[in-house]
């Protein structure tokens, strides 16, 4: 099993935790752009709508291609999106979050013309009497389910099939129906 991730401090959490459960996980620090796997697998995963990290539109297409070359024949890439109508639900103004010694001040927009959405986050951590306050923004690209169908078909997955995310998401407020979508695609086997 392989974990790619482009953050340092994601890969140094996952390794930790993979280790407290003695999971033989090796983990790389890579783009999921351009990354390689030392052998091909089964199955891709590439959840909690990471595949709307990437800053530029032609990005779903070496995305595509990377984890194509990951996959053996008949191999599955099981993916989850953000959907424009969750931008413009939830990506539009200052929500919070509070939790024991956590809170979470998040500061969202939807470009709908550009197809982007952003996320000015600031947490504020307690530390003994004091709240340190860090600061994190987060940008995803909106794609399209057609442009998705067509950028997977002309890379070599020769099946798509989409589910609505939200009876995955019961719990979670933030994903209604329409808002975020679940997908798994084939790789070609010839
Ligand atoms: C919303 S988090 C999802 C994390 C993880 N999939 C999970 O289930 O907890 C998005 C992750 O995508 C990573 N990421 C963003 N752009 C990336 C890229 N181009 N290549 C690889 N990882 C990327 C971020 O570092 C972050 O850990």
């Amino acid at each position: 099993m392989y974990a790619v991730d482009l953050s340092p401090l994601m890969c140094r959490l996952v390794r930790e935790k993979a280790g407290r459960a003695y999971l033989p996980v090796r983990v790389f620090g890579a783009d999921m752009r351009h990354f390689r796997l030392p052998e091909s697998v089964d199955l891709v995963t590439c959840e909690y709508d990471a595949l709307n990290h990437v800053p530029r539109r032609a990005d779903l297409r070496l995305v595509a291609k990377a984890v194509l070359r990951a996959l053996r024949p008949g191999g599955h890439f099981f993916f989850d999106v953000n959907n424009s109508l969750g931008f413009e639900r939830y990506w539009s103004g200052t929500s919070w979050i509070e939790k024991p010694g956590v809170v979470v001040v998040m500061r969202t927009g939807h470009n709908r013309q550009a197809d982007r959405a952003w996320s000015d986050i600031n947490w504020f951590i307690r530390d003994g009497s004091c709240w340190r306050r860090r600061h994190e923004r987060v940008e995803e690209v909106c794609w399209d389910p057609g442009e998705i169908r067509r950028v997977f078909q002309e890379t070599g997955f020769d099946q798509l099939r989409a589910w609505d995310a939200a009876p995955f998401f019961k719990d979670n407020p933030l994903i209604g129906p329409g808002c975020r979508t679940v997908y798994l695609a084939r790789k070609s086997r010839g």
